[in-house]
């Protein structure tokens, strides 16, 4: 084989094992191999195994100094365009107002869906832009990003092609999702805002090619389970995948309506009982936990552990959002989950690779072997366990994406 790019000086070469999303028992399952060597053709890799195994050549050899790599790390769950900030929400907050009675009162995502609605497109793109380097900087290398502080049918579109910008502009993949997040606070108008969404916004978003995916928060200040189901099957109609923002503070169904619906993911889950987690067993979809939440909010955490325990499949995300999780590095969302919802160090790996992938459909990213994408982190330690281990600094020495290094 001739490569295009060889990778050596690799003291740990490391990824889960398996295909698709890892469940159970499976997501504590790393394939490590000492000594190694990856060899890049194109955006992909082409070969890995330990150096003493390689006999093509290459074009190009890099030497990376005894250094732990790893699958580019991929963050499902983002919510980085909007406009305003909610410090004053955050303020009222830690001085005992719930996040809830925030939203009740018209305010939180309603006061960001204002300033959102009021952004030209240029300046969203210029306040998410940097959100989005910031995420590459701690190691992600995909990151979907959901629309939902638009609201109208318009402003929805822009955002859309908010996220679509930044997927030229960056380095990074990036996954778009169309979120429904929150209903009219005139209930007078629900009807006409639901008809809206599903005739109009989905398959237009569908139909430009805006939007891979469908999510809708379904809770008790958002949207009902009724409403949930005509969301999802005007996704299904227009051939868009389905995701939900679920049991945040009340187990209402919203998880077992969308893991009957064959959701890529349910997400959140600070609320979910042994009821939810069996439905999880029962179901494919993939269980986004998002720390940064139950930091931010002093929510419970996601009960990610007894998830694993039953067999399904965890992922974690850092949820970026002015509101409920300003943390703006998919590396420390990893290190959260396994302080704040017990996974192990092991299956920190995994939710942030190989299943954050599954959980945005995706086989050709979130591990390392022959045929995938080559985005790759390259540790500044020889040893893997510094990655959901390191708080507050990042342990992310370089990052090639489909097989070039970005700047950092
Ligand atoms: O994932 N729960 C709903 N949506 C976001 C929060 C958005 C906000 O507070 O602005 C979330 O937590
Ligand atoms: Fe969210």
């Amino acid at each position: 084989m001739i490569a295009d790019r060889l990778l050596t000086g690799i003291s740990q070469l490391v990824s889960t094992a398996g295909i698709g999303a890892a469940r159970g028992a499976a997501m504590g399952e790393l394939e490590i191999i000492t000594d190694a060597a990856i060899a890049i053709v194109d955006d992909q890799v082409a070969w890995v195994g330990p150096r003493t195994e390689w006999h093509g050549s290459a074009t190009t050899e890099q030497h990376l100094g005894n250094r732990a790599v790893l699958p580019g790390l991929v963050d499902p769950h983002t919510h980085a365009v909007w406009a305003g900030d909610r410090l004053a929400d955050f303020e009222a907050r830690v001085s005992g107002v719930p996040y809830e009675a925030i939203l009740a009162g018209g305010g939180g995502i309603r006061s960001t869906v204002r300033h959102t609605a009021a952004a030209s497109a240029e300046q969203l793109l210029a306040l998410a832009a940097p959100r989005i380097d910031a995420l590459m900087r701690s190691g992600a290398t995909t990151i979907e990003v959901k629309s939902g502080y638009g609201f109208t049918h318009e402003a929805e579109i822009v955002s859309l092609g908010v996220i679509a910008a930044l997927a030229t502009s960056s380095p990074v993949g990036i996954e778009a999702t169309l979120l429904i997040h929150v209903p009219p606070a005139n209930a007078a108008e629900r009807v006409d805002y639901l008809a809206m969404v599903t005739h109009e916004l989905i398959p237009e978003a569908a139909r430009r090619g805006l939007a891979r995916s469908v999510d809708i928060f379904i809770e008790q200040e958002a949207f009902n389970l009724a409403e949930a189901a005509a969301v999802f099957a005007a996704a299904r109609a227009s051939a868009l995948s389905i995701k939900a923002h679920v049991d945040q503070f009340h187990a209402i169904g919203g998880l077992d309506l969308a893991v009957e619906q064959g959701a890529l993911s349910v997400d959140h889950l600070e609320a979910s009982g042994p009821a939810q987690i069996a439905a999880l067993a029962r179901g494919k979809s993939v269980a986004v936990i998002l720390p940064g939440v139950t930091l931010h909010l002093g929510l419970p955490a996601a009960p990610a552990r007894a998830i694993i325990e039953a067999g399904a499949a965890v992922a974690v995300g850092t949820d970026l959002n002015p509101g409920s999780s300003p943390l703006f590095s998919t590396q420390q969302a990893m290190a959260l989950a396994v302080r704040l919802n017990r996974l192990t160090p092991a299956e920190a790996v995994t939710a942030g690779t190989a299943n954050a992938a599954a959980a945005l459909g995706r086989g050709d990213i979130g591990r390392i072997r022959s045929g995938t994408r080559a985005d790759l982190l390259v540790l500044d330690s020889a040893d893997w366990r510094d990655l959901p281990y390191t708080l507050g600094a990042s342990p992310i020495g370089k990052l090639f994406i489909g097989g070039h290094e970005v700047s950092l």
